[in-house]
């Protein structure tokens, strides 16, 4: 059975766990623990300080991809698709292949509905995995506003999510989306969403790793701090610099 099928099937039954990665050494440890490993263009805000993802480029999502590549045995491999890389289909098409080529990822991932519809048909029909991406869309929306309140909001996310799975993408993400709407979405179509700030009624859970780990100093409330690596690396650094200062790094042990 093809690893999408697999993944498909875990639908009602057990939760799917994914993370994002965008080096080698993060995705090592995450592939032990995750069903995917998402190479996201929040790489734009969290490693290089952009304002917003529509910053970032093709090359830089190939390059940190190539990185993410070597660190993954197990889990299925996702690459965000950034940015005016897929306006038309011809466009998707090429920026689409040139990704899954020269990073050996499994699948791409698109934000939008009914806009990208023809597109990520097209996609899929030249063999390239999709994976969809609903509710808040970082790379059109101005605002950081969860998605459900209005009545029209609703229907237009319900319905893009059922012609996501006409098109034939394998998952949807749903970013910020109101608990009840996440609901309805996740019960009304049989390809598994995967919820970041969208409750506990998705089939499977997504989060910047860098929130996940207290790396990022920033507070949201869909995020739980798993550790407080900032500490950490502050108390590591504070005893190097101590050890520098006090001549005890590097004693003989550490020299040749
Ligand atoms: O870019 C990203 O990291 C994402 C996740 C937030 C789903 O799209």
């Amino acid at each position: 059975m093809n690893k999408f099928k697999k993944l498909i099937l875990k639908k009602n039954k057990t939760k799917i766990v994914s993370l994002t990665a965008y080096s080698k050494n993060i995705a090592s440890i995450l592939d032990n623990h995750c069903d995917i490993i998402l190479v996201g263009d929040s790489l734009g805000s969290v490693l290089y300080n952009y304002k917003s993802t529509r910053e970032v480029s093709l090359d830089m999502m190939i390059e940190h991809s190539k990185s993410v590549r070597m660190g993954i045995k197990k889990a299925l491999m996702v690459v965000d698709m950034p940015y005016k890389t897929y306006r038309n289909s011809k466009e998707a098409l090429k920026n689409a292949k040139k990704i899954m080529s020269k990073t050996k990822c499994d699948a791409v991932k698109l934000e939008g509905g009914k806009k990208v519809y023809e597109i990520i048909k097209n996609l899929i029909k030249n063999k390239i995995p999709v994976m969809g991406h609903l509710g808040l869309l970082p790379q059109s929306d101005k605002t950081f506003k969860f998605k459900g309140k209005k009545i029209f909001e609703r229907n237009r996310i319900l319905k893009d999510a059922s012609l996501l799975e006409k098109a034939g993408v394998f998952s949807i993400v749903l970013e910020c989306v109101e608990t009840s709407l996440a609901k309805l979405v996740t019960q009304n179509i049989k390809v598994p969403t995967i919820g970041i700030g969208a409750s506990k009624y998705c089939d499977g859970q997504i989060l910047v790793f860098d929130d996940l780990i207290g790396l990022n100093p920033m507070n949201y409330k869909f995020v739980k701090k798993y550790a407080n690596i900032r500490k950490d690396i502050s108390k590591a650094v504070s005893n190097y610099s101590k050890d520098v200062r006090k001549i005890k790094f590097p004693n003989n042990k550490n020299s040749y």
